[in-house]
């Protein structure tokens, strides 16, 4: 059976109650990978922390699991804000602590546990995403795609049912980039994780992606939405067409 683990109604995003998106409708399935792509400023990340609930939406609202974070507080507001993770774009580790004390950070701020089971939780979770050999290593001994995985491994600590990466992939060679596919398409099979993902790279959407919604700063919305291999077949919106074809913008009418 189909569950939705987030809904976006009638959803306009800005700030300062200037839209940048205008009257987003779109639901993520349970333990799906759904990305978000769109050009440079279009508002993706701007799109995500509304997801997330660290910025109010002007009209419209974001159900996670049901439940409006905006309108949720105090005991209510914390199980909410517990289910999701997130990994911002350029989320930087603190560089005067090790890997492991990064990823016992929000353990620290959110769990009494005692510091010997936050260590063990927080080594679990590096093992997760395949990195428990860095444990006791300082941030800037990690290799970018290392520092990916640790910012995944952070985002993991609280048990979270869905995670939200703003542009994971950026900076990483094609390599790394297709490592960093694989274990997020690991996570979500095996730890029935939701992947809310914004990202760029055409071969990681084909690879790893069971929906998309494509953002367009003139539409001030989604301009395409779908699976992604049924969009790089369908030639019927020549914009969309080309993004998925990898042709230049003015190359092709087909
Ligand atoms: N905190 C903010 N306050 C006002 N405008 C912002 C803020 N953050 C981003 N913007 C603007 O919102 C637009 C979309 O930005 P963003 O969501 O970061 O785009 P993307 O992630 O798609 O590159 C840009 O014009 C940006 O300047
Ligand atoms: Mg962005």
């Amino acid at each position: 059976m189909k569950e939705t683990a987030i809904k976006v109604e009638n959803l306009d995003a800005g700030y300062g109650g200037i839209p940048i998106m205008k009257n987003l409708n779109f639901e993520v399935q349970s333990g799906r990978i759904f990305v978000i792509l769109g050009g440079s400023g279009c508002g993706k990340s701007t799109l995500l922390k509304h997801m997330i609930g660290l910025v109010p939406p002007i009209s419209g609202r974001v159900l996670i699991n049901g439940q409006d974070m905006v309108s949720a507080a105090g005991d209510k507001k914390n199980r909410l804000l517990r289910k999701i993770g997130v990994a911002f774009q350029n989320g930087a580790l603190f560089g005067s602590m090790s890997v492991l004390e990064n990823i016992m950070l929000p353990l620290k701020e959110y769990t009494r546990l005692p510091r010997e089971a936050m260590e063990t939780v927080a080594r679990i979770k590096l093992d997760l995403v395949d990195l428990g050999h860095g444990a006791e290593l300082m941030p800037d001994q990690l290799s970018g795609g290392m520092k990916k995985r640790a910012a995944i491994a952070r985002a993991m600590a609280l048990d979270p049912s869905i995670l939200f990466l703003d542009e994971p992939s950026a900076g990483l060679d094609p390599l790394t980039s297709a490592g960093l596919d694989r274990l997020i398409m690991d996570l979500a099979s095996n730890l029935k994780i939701t992947f809310v993902i914004v990202t760029h790279e055409l071969e990681s959407i084909l690879a790893i992606a069971d929906q998309v919604i494509m953002l367009e700063k003139e539409a001030k919305g989604i301009i395409a939405r779908g699976n992604p291999g049924v969009l790089k077949a369908d030639p019927s919106n020549p914009y969309v067409y080309n993004f998925f074809n990898r042709h230049p913008p003015e190359a092709v009418h087909p």
